[in-house]
This record gives C-alpha cells, structure tokens and sequence, in this order.
C-alpha cells in the first residue's frame, strides 16, 4: 500500500525513546520531514537522533504550555508547517502500587503527562495543521483492561481515548484517531516489568515497530475516511468471553 507520506511535516513527541523514536524513525524512512520533541529522559538521549538527517530535535515538556509552545513554534518554522503530529510523551507512573498506597502527586504527574499533555499538544498544533492533516495519540489496552496496581495509568488512557473522539468532532479539519496497544518491548515496559518478563513472556509482546507501522497508516491519506476511532491492538484478547468455550 502506498502511504503517501514521502514530503509531509511531521511532529512527534516523545521522539527520544520507544514509540515515538520508532515513529519518527518510520516516517522518515517514508520520506516525511520530521521533528522528534521530547523532555529527554528516555534512554536515547535527544541529542543522538540529528544522524538521521530528515529528523530535527527539539526539546520540550510537554506538561508546560510555555515550553511546549515555543517547540511547537520551532518546530512549524523548521519545517514550514505541519500535516501530522503524534502524541507518544507517556509516563506508567507508579505501576504495580495500590490506589491506596498512591499519592496524590504521583496520579497527579500520571494524567499531567499523559492527559494534559495530549490536550496541550492538540491545542497548539490544531492551528498549524495543514487542512486533511492528521493527530495519532498513543493511548494503550489500558483504556479498556487492567491488571491491579495500574488505575491512574487506566484512567489517562481512557481519557485519552475520550479526548480523541471528542478532538475528532470539535477540529473539523483534521482527523484524529489513537492507538491502544498491549504490551510493546520498550524502555517505558522493560522498567515496569524488568528485562526478564520480556526476554521470556509467556504472552504476545509487540516491537515499537510494530505500533509506528499502525501510527504510520492512521496518518495517512489511505486512512481518510477513520477518524475518531481508538485502534485496539492487543491480539484480540480482550474480544474473548469469560465464558469456559
Ligand atoms: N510500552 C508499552 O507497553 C506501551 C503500551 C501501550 C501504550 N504505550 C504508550 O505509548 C507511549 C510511548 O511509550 P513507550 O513505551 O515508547 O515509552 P518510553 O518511555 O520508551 O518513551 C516515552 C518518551 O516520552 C518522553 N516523555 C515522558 N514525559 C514527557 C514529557 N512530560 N514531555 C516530553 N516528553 C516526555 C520520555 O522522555 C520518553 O522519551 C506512551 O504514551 C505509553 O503510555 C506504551
């Protein structure tokens, strides 16, 4: 299938590690022009991806409407505009802990990134975004399952399946759709989980490449006509019945 990437403007948060880097990396392989913005803690630092020649960094928070702001405004002026932005920036927060045990601040941080965050990125770009441009979220199966000690996480996910539908109807010249995946090999996972649950995971994982290839299509001018939609990805477990069959 041809994307039709090859010469858009593309700006991708949390363009440092994992999913976004996977992302930035995929479109540029497409041809598109690319800023990877990033606060900068994952484990590849910022600074490392200017070798790709079509990827220009820039680094932001983007809890910060300020900081985001003037990112968003380096990134337009770089590449003259912008026809799709993907929102990765993500933290777990404290996984694995009761809701009991969990302060205010941690779920505080949790939805200011993870919520906050998307809103702020779909506030300062809207204006910038070519007409029939496109917004990729990254939310997560946690949207819709849970396991114990992951409900702020949860509840940011569902917001931000929340806020895609409502984006979706409220910017009536782009579309915006997000992604759900389950468990995708990245730092953000191997730090949750530890290296061995990966190495040998006795469930289905995904590669980074793997969610940039379904980002990649949801941008694209093939996905026209999707818009509003939250793109499950977790090898249809959470289509089966409890029911013992
Ligand atoms: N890894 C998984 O299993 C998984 C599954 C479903 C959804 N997701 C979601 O995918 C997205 C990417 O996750 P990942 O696994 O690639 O994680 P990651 O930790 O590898 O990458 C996340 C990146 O976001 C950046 N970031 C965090 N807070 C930021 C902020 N305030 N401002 C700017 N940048 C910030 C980090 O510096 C990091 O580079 C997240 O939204 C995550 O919730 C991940």
């Amino acid at each position: 299938m041809q994307l039709s990437l090859t010469g858009k403007n593309v700006l991708v948060t949390g363009g440092a590690s994992g999913i976004g880097l996977a992302c930035a990396r995929a479109f540029a392989a497409e041809g598109a022009r690319v800023v990877a913005l990033d606060r900068s803690v994952g484990s590849t630092d910022i600074h490392a991806l200017p070798a790709i020649p079509a990827i220009h960094t820039v680094r932001a928070d983007v809890t910060d409407e300020a900081d985001l702001g003037a990112a968003v405004a380096e990134a337009v002026s770089h590449l003259g505009g912008l026809d799709v932005v993907v929102g990765c920036a993500g933290i777990s927060g404290p996984v694995g802990t009761p809701l009991v045990e969990t302060s205010a601040a941690d779920i505080a941080a949790v939805l200011a990134v993870n919520v906050t965050g998307q809103l702020l990125l779909a506030k300062l770009t809207y204006p910038h975004l070519s007409d029939g441009g496109a917004i990729v979220l990254l939310a997560s199966d946690s949207a819709f399952v849970s396991a114990p000690g992951m409900v702020p996480y949860c509840a940011s996910k569902g917001a931000v399946v929340a806020l895609t539908r409502a984006l979706a109807v409220e910017f009536d010249r782009v579309r915006v759709n997000c992604v759900c995946p389950s468990i995708v090999d990245t730092p953000m996972a191997r730090g949750d989980l530890g290296d061995a649950a990966l190495d040998q995971a006795d469930f289905p994982v995904q590669t980074a490449d793997e969610v940039a290839g379904h980002v990649l299509y949801l941008a694209s001018p093939p996905a026209r006509a999707v818009n509003g939609q939250a793109l499950l990805t977790d090898f249809g477990y959470s289509a089966r019945s409890g029911f013992p069959a």
